[in-house]
């Protein structure tokens, strides 16, 4: 029966709206800020954590990140201090700051490479395990997803598991890269996984006009951070120095 349903869907759709709202608050910040990349870092990892969004926009904003703005300090840039105002009480506001000054987000700030070359970011807390720590997931989980999902493309696992296909990366290569944990954080983001493949909540809907070339996969966001913290907890395939995946 699935006419009922639709049309229960139908009513819904102004709650559902309104749910979305929540969901999503207005981040302002300095253009010198934004051109570093921090925030086109961070945003897509506090979104697969926390299922909220922040739209980057001055005018009507519920949180200011500056080095004028009157708050917690949120992280430091050689001398410069960068500090959180709360300009509104929007729920998904709070998340963020919320996020950005636990250990997480300590940990994704200092992930990151500002490819400007300038000093990089550091949170005010100190930093422990920053790698592990990213991915939080349930591995025995994500072990079971990723043979089933990632499978089909790549080798997941140990060294007889999976075909894997020609120039796609076995896990365990992925996991001896230095950006590993870039690579997996926004693997969802990444080509050519947009083309099949959703995380609920975060990833666009598939274009009507560019339907998925395969069967495609829809993953939760617990799924997505299963399948993370198991890959994360792979042992590096042991390459040799000289290998570069490009
Ligand atoms: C239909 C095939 C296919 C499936 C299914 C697939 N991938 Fe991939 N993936 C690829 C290919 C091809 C690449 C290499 C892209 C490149 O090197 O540009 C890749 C690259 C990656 C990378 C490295 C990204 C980068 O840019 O370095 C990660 C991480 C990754 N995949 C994770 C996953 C995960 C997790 C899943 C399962 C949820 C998955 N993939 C499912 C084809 C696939």
């Amino acid at each position: 029966m699935l006419r009922p349903i639709l049309f229960m869907l139908l009513l819904n759709l102004p709650f559902l709206a309104k749910a979305d709202e929540a969901r999503s608050f207005r981040l302002a910040a300095d253009e010198a800020l934004i051109e570093t990349g921090l925030l086109a870092y961070l945003l897509p990892r506090f979104s697969l954590k926390t299922a909220r969004r922040a739209e980057i926009g001055g005018e009507a904003a519920d949180l200011r990140l500056s080095p004028s703005a009157d708050g917690a300090s949120a992280f430091t840039r050689g001398e410069t201090v960068y500090y959180l105002e709360a300009l509104t009480d929007h729920p998904a506001a709070r998340i963020f700051t919320e996020w950005l000054l636990s250990e997480g987000g300590a940990n994704t700030i200092a992930a990151f490479q500002p490819s400007d070359g300038g000093p990089t970011f550091q949170p005010p807390a100190p930093q422990v395990e920053r790698e592990t720590a990213l991915f939080e997931g349930d591995a025995a989980a994500g072990a079971v997803l990723a043979a089933q999902h990632c499978g089909r493309c790549h080798r997941v696992g140990g060294t007889k598991d999976g075909m894997g296909i020609g120039s796609t990366p076995s896990f365990r290569a992925l996991r001896s890269l230095s950006d590993w944990p870039e690579r997996l954080m926004a693997f969802y983001a990444l080509n050519p996984h947009p083309a099949f493949l959703r995380v609920e909540e975060i990833s666009p809907d598939f274009s009507p006009d560019a339907p998925p070339p395969i069967v495609p996969i829809v993953l939760t966001l617990d799924e997505a951070e299963a399948i993370q913290a198991y890959v994360a907890s792979l042992e590096p395939a042991d390459l040799g120095a000289e290998i570069q995946h490009q």
